[in-house]
Order: C-alpha cells, then structure tokens, then sequence
C-alpha cells in the first residue's frame, strides 16, 4: 500500500508531538491579487510550492514567505497572517514584506541572476554583483526575525526552502542552537568546478552547514555538495554516513526525490468537470480533427528547453511530413522573472521561433504551434493531461521536474507517453519514459516520431509502470521520509 495523507499525519503526530513546523520559503503558496476591483487568491505556479502545499494541509504549521501579491497587505491580521487554502484555513501563510529595492537585489539579483544559473548548467552566465549580494544578506536576516517571532520560545522543527534562502540556517542556529534545522534544495547543485566561481561560496556553504539536514533531489547533488565543501571548507566529510561535520556541527546530506500527490491528481482527473473541460478544450483550441496532441507546460525558463522542444517539432515535421496536419503541438506557460533581461528575451525569442515554425507550415486551416496565452485553471490543465498524447519535458537541466509526475498521475486512462530529458532528476525514477537529449535536436525528432507510433500496448505497459513508481513514491512519502529523519535527529541529539 502507498505511504497516504493519512500515514503523514500519523507520522507528524509521533514525531513533531507538541512541537511546530515552520516551512520557510520565498514564494508563497496563496497570493491574493486585486482583480477588476476585486480581490482573487490564487495559487503561484512552480515545483516547490505545488508540491509542499499538500504537506502543509496534512500537517498543519506556519509558512513563512515573502508576500508578493499586490493585495496581499490588505488580507493579513495585525501578525501579516492569513490562513490558507482560503476555503479550508489548514495552515497559517505568516508574510513577509519587502521593498522593490529588496526584491531586485535578493531575488531577482543574487537568486536568480547568480545562484539559479549558477546551480542550473543550462549556458546560462551567473553575474554576481556586490549590491545585490548586500540585499540578499538583508532580507534572510529579515526572514531570520520573522521566523524566531513565529517560534518564540516554542520547540520548533524548521524546514526552509531551496536557494534564496542559504544564510537562514546560520542565522537561526546563532540565535536558538536547539531548533532543528532542516533545508531542501529544490534545484540541482552544480559540480565543484563550477560553484567554485561564486565569489560567496563560503558565506553560502557555511550558511547550509548550520543545517541538521540538508536535502536534495538526488544522490549525485549530494556528491556534487559534498565535493564542493570538501574543496572549499575544511571541513571533514564522511562519505560512509553522509555527513559533514563543520566547526563541531554535524549536517545530514541525504536525497529525497520529490513527487506530487498522486492519489489526488488521479481522483480530480477522472472527475466529470475535468472530462468536460477536454471537450470544451478541444473545441476551443480546434484540437478536434488532429490525430496526435503533443503538450508540454512550464514557466517561461531558460532551463526548460522550450525552444529546443519548437525546434524539434520543426525537425520532426521536416523529416516526416506526412504528419503535417495531423499533430498540434500546444504549449503553456506562465511568464517568470520578466524584469531578468534573460526571460524576457528567452519569451521574445519562443515567440519569436513560434511564428517562424507556424508560418512555415500552416495552411489554411491548420498550423502546428498552438501557445496558449490565457491562464488555465488547475481543472483545464489536467484535461490537457488527459487530452495529451504525448507530454514533453526537455529541460537542459531540472532538479526534479513536477509536471513530468502530475502528467503521469492524471492519466488514468493508463495511455499517453511522456518524452523526459535525461538531465532532469526525475529521469532517475521514470525509467519507462522516453528519453531525449534536448541538446540533440535530430534524435529529439525521431523520438517524436517513435512515441507517436509506439503500439497502444507498449504505451499502456510503460504508463502502468510509471504510475506504480510515482504512486509509491508520492509526496506524502517524501514529507514522512524528511520528517523521520527530523525525528531521528531530534532523538539523537536529547541521547
Ligand atoms: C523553482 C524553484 C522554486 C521557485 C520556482 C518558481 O521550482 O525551485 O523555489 O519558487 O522555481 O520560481 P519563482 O521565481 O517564480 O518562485
């Protein structure tokens, strides 16, 4: 039997006990927005937040993040809290507030301007700059405060999110040494050579080692951590244990692949409301004389590979244009970090890719590229699921990579194949996808054409085997597996 909501929570009540759970992250899981004069909640796309949403309505807790929604301000108590989901009030979302100075500098700046290219080999230069540098140091302080003011003088278990956040675990160990500290590093982490150009290497890898756990998708990230202090810190690394003892301090390296709430995904996807938006969906987007729907979903991100997968279609459609006419390939995405010069011109270049491929092969009541510029409900985007025949994930680079385990989960019909890049970390566990190289724009073509004709039984044994993987190893379990080992830490440090 899979690990189930249920097991979490039996777990939680055994290991936290009385104590609080404090997730810490930058994005937010609510963001209320003001809407033609109204204020709407909605939910921030992105791998971390999808997929600790569930843990936190299993668990119960408080979630620390910055509030970035333009009425965010108006729905907070005199504390900034707001419980969230808005219809079941599980959790408390405690905000945080920051300047456009802060934001620029912490976020945009040191985050995602030097740490996510950095982490992220996707050829992407990281561009360090002292200013920004300054922010990012502030504003962890500043979430350092709110996150003591939310524990007092409780015993609290903190589990802090990914890399804006590096020098939290430090910070936080400096003012209650007893907490247990735990952080999860949501993307890849690069090999030595290259986060040995980061001018704070130090500060940041002497922040993660205030830690009692670190954890990251996959083992090789935790070879990759463990190399990276071993040149960079003396520090004594035991490869046996997985551990890294600094200044006296014993930090835990252990990989937990992520996942999605399996169980959840499949009962919403067979429901009526979802069959009826792939009808509607169908008609909408003209998808009803097309025999083969291929769909792929992200931010608009330079990892993703989104102008590799456009490519490939032209190349799969040069090289076999019998199937001019008879594919779509749709493609959503909402806009990500638009003030990094980088995403917007990655946007103005897929639009601009867009309309060549379409112009080239369109006819009168047919083109190819369908991008789908309105935002869909989570509803809508399980009919897509369903309605796809193929999903494509080809990012140059991904720690994980969610929507690769929410396709799978939401085919119940047990048909569809997915196309998964062998550079993102769920390509450890989803064997029975098809691989591609989304650097190799040829073979990308003809794996195309291979899913596109692979038998019905083929497709149907290898979808069976994925939803046996993503089904045991859900999202509950990656929650109860990190909160043991909290646990077991907790324990032995009273010993
Ligand atoms: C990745 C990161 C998350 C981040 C998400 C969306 O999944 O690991 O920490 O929240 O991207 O990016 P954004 O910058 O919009 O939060």
């Amino acid at each position: 039997m899979a690990f189930s909501k249920r097991d979490l929570q039996n777990t939680v009540k055994d290991i936290l006990g009385d104590r609080l759970l404090v997730i810490v992250s930058n994005r937010e899981p609510y963001v209320h927005v003001m809407r033609e004069g109204k204020i709407e909640c909605s939910r921030p796309t992105g791998g971390a937040v999808t997929a600790l949403d569930p843990v936190m309505r299993a668990c119960g807790g408080v979630w620390v993040a910055f509030g970035s929604g333009n009425a965010d301000k108006k729905v907070v108590d005199d504390k900034d809290h707001v419980k969230v989901p808005p219809d079941e009030k599980l959790y408390n979302l405690r905000r945080i507030w920051l300047s456009k100075e802060e934001e620029a500098g912490y976020y945009y700046g040191f985050s995602n301007r030097a740490l996510w290219p950095l982490s992220h080999i996707a050829y992407t230069r990281p561009e360090f700059r002292a200013d920004e540098w300054k922010h990012y140091v502030e504003v962890n302080k500043k979430f350092a405060d709110a996150v003591m003011e939310e524990v007092g003088k409780k015993e609290a278990f903190v589990w802090v999110q990914d890399y804006h956040l590096t020098l939290l675990p430090q910070l936080l160990k400096e003012k209650r040494p007893d907490l247990i500290v735990s952080h999860f590093w949501h993307i890849p982490w690069p090999n030595s050579e290259v986060f040995r150009i980061c001018p704070k290497k130090k500060e940041i890898l002497k922040g993660l080692l205030a830690n009692d756990l670190l954890g990251f998708h996959i083992r090789y990230h935790c070879e990759n951590f463990l190399d990276t202090v071993d040149k960079t810190l003396e520090a004594r690394i035991d490869r046996e244990r997985y551990s890294i003892v600094y200044k006296g301090h014993e930090t835990l390296i252990r990989a937990f692949p992520i996942s999605v709430d399996f169980s959840a995904l499949s009962s919403k996807a067979s429901t009526g409301e979802v069959e009826k938006a792939m009808v509607q969906l169908k008609g909408e987007y003209g998808l009803n004389s097309i025999d083969h729907l291929i769909f792929g979903l992200d931010r608009i991100d330079y990892t993703k590979g989104i102008v590799e997968r456009i490519r490939a279609l032209d190349r799969f459609l040069e090289k076999y244009p019998k199937y001019r006419g008879k594919i779509a390939f749709v493609q959503m995405g909402d806009l990500s970090r638009i003030h990094l010069k980088e995403y917007k011109d990655l946007n103005d270049k897929i639009n601009a890719v867009v309309e060549e491929i379409n112009w080239k092969y369109s006819t009168e009541d047919w083109a190819p590229i369908i991008m789908v510029r309105r935002h869909l409900s989570f509803k809508d985007i399980l009919a897509f699921y369903r309605l796809a025949d193929i999903c494509v994930v080809s990012s140059l680079h991904d720690g994980m990579n969610i929507v690769a385990k929410e396709y799978i989960s939401s085919r119940v019909d047990g048909d569809g194949t997915l196309l998964l890049s062998h550079f993102t970390g769920a390509a450890r566990e989803l064997t029975d996808s098809l691989y591609i190289n989304p650097f190799d724009i040829d073979e990308f073509a003809d794996k195309i054409k291979q899913a596109i004709e692979m038998p019905k039984k083929e497709r149907k044994q290898h979808m069976a085997a994925l939803r046996a993987v993503v089904e045991e190893k859900n999202i509950y379990k990656w929650a109860g597996d990190i909160i043991s080992e909290f646990g077991k830490i907790h324990n032995h440090k009273s010993e």
